[in-house]
């Protein structure tokens, strides 16, 4: 008889009671409104005033549990949702982090427990990725401080990190003690988009938020992962793990042309150790991309990259797209993505579960990984607890 493997949500959601009553105290955008008895989320800029309906879904953990064991969902490694911190003062980011940190902690630790044939010891359902006070003229301090207590807050493994940093990007050389407290800490950094691209692009018809979910959020991941490859961050801390949200956005469909493109340009040709390829056998992406054509082409280009990660010289690599599965993570993004019409099952995820499931080239073994495996030993579930 088959052993069950467990199924690992890494991209799933809340806004912790907390951080909802901040929302709720706003008058500006991020901010919770109530329309018509309704409580309504408005977050993304240039959004229309009546946003998206937000309910316990999005901050009650039974409501969360009850999700997961609808689709089979084992354990969850839980985010904050954007925009985090960033529209805060430095004072006010620095108390809140360590706040919903510790209530993080306090909501995974008081999960239930789940035991399987995969780990001999128990697990909790639930492990979370804490948040920095990641805003402008924040000390440097603060964000030790809170690096600090992620790395001692026992079901915490890792932080969730938006695309601005203090305010000029992740590029910028002044976080270079952060990734290096990060890389020392063994966290994984779960890199998720908020603002999305120049909305002028986006025309004026209504299109609801789909170009900025479908288009804004990817490029800006795309952006944010290329500054930090160009910027030398890989170079300087070759032991940093990045986890990008939607499968990279269009950074494994670009990355040659973004290699090429450095090759030929005076300004930055010699600065990379290596061919920018490289960079991304250094990642990890969720397998949130809803269709198992864009998970194999996915796998085939990290797979790439690890080969020459190994010293290959760049060219034709005959590596299986197999190898490139062991980077790729299974993910929800609950509780976004909510069906129009009630279905006992999320359209969203079973999309995401029959994508990995249809992968050309995967065995079952990377499959089983891609679902699970791969987040226990990201996150180091296969050893400790
Ligand atoms: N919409 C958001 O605002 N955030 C997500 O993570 C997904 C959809
Ligand atoms: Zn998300």
């Amino acid at each position: 008889m088959a052993t069950k493997k467990f199924l690992v949500d890494i991209h799933t959601h809340v806004y912790l009671p907390r951080y909802a009553s901040l929302l709720r105290s706003r008058s500006s955008v991020p901010k919770i409104i109530s329309l018509n008895n309704q409580e309504r989320l408005v977050i993304l800029p240039n959004e229309s005033t009546a946003g998206r309906p937000v309910g316990p879904q999005y901050w009650d953990r039974d409501e969360k549990l009850k999700f997961m064991d609808r689709h089979g969902i084992d354990v969850s490694i839980v985010s904050t949702a954007n925009p985090w911190l960033d529209f805060l003062t430095p004072t006010e980011a620095q108390k809140i982090a360590l706040e919903l940190n510790d209530d993080l902690e306090q909501y995974c630790s008081t999960s239930p427990v789940i035991t399987g044939p995969e780990n001999s010891k128990a697990l909790k359902r639930m492990y979370g990725f804490g948040l920095l006070p990641l805003v402008p003229e924040i000390t440097t301090r603060s964000l030790l401080d809170a690096v600090k207590q992620i790395s001692e807050s026992p079901h915490l493994k890792g932080l969730i990190m938006g695309t601005r940093g203090l305010g000029k990007g992740l590029d910028d050389e002044a976080l270079d003690p952060v990734w290096d407290a990060i890389e020392a800490a063994e966290l994984v950094v779960f890199l998720h988009p908020h603002y999305g691209v120049d909305s002028s692009a986006w025309g004026e018809r209504d299109n609801g938020h789909v170009l900025p979910l479908a288009l804004g959020f990817p490029f800006e991941t795309t952006t944010v992962a290329t500054r930090l490859i160009l910027s030398g961050v890989f170079d300087r801390f070759p032991r940093l793990r990045l986890l990008l949200a939607h499968s990279g956005g269009a950074l494994p469909q670009l990355s040659s042309r973004l290699a090429s493109c450095i090759d030929h340009d005076p300004v930055v040709a010699s600065r990379l150790k290596h061919d920018a390829r490289f960079y991304l056998g250094k990642l990890f992406l969720d397998a949130v991309a809803y269709g198992s054509e864009e998970l194999g082409f996915v796998s085939d280009v990290l797979a790439r990259a690890r080969h020459y990660e190994k010293g290959a010289r760049y060219g034709s690599s005959t590596t299986p797209r197999s190898a490139g599965s062991d980077r790729m993570l299974f993910g929800t993004d609950h509780p976004f993505f909510p069906p129009l019409n009630s279905t006992e099952k999320w359209r969203s995820v079973v999309e995401n579960l029959e994508a990995i499931d249809k992968v050309q080239g995967w065995s079952s073994v990377d499959k089983d990984a891609v679902r699970g495996g791969n987040a226990l030993s990201l996150f180091n579930l296969d050893m400790k607890q």
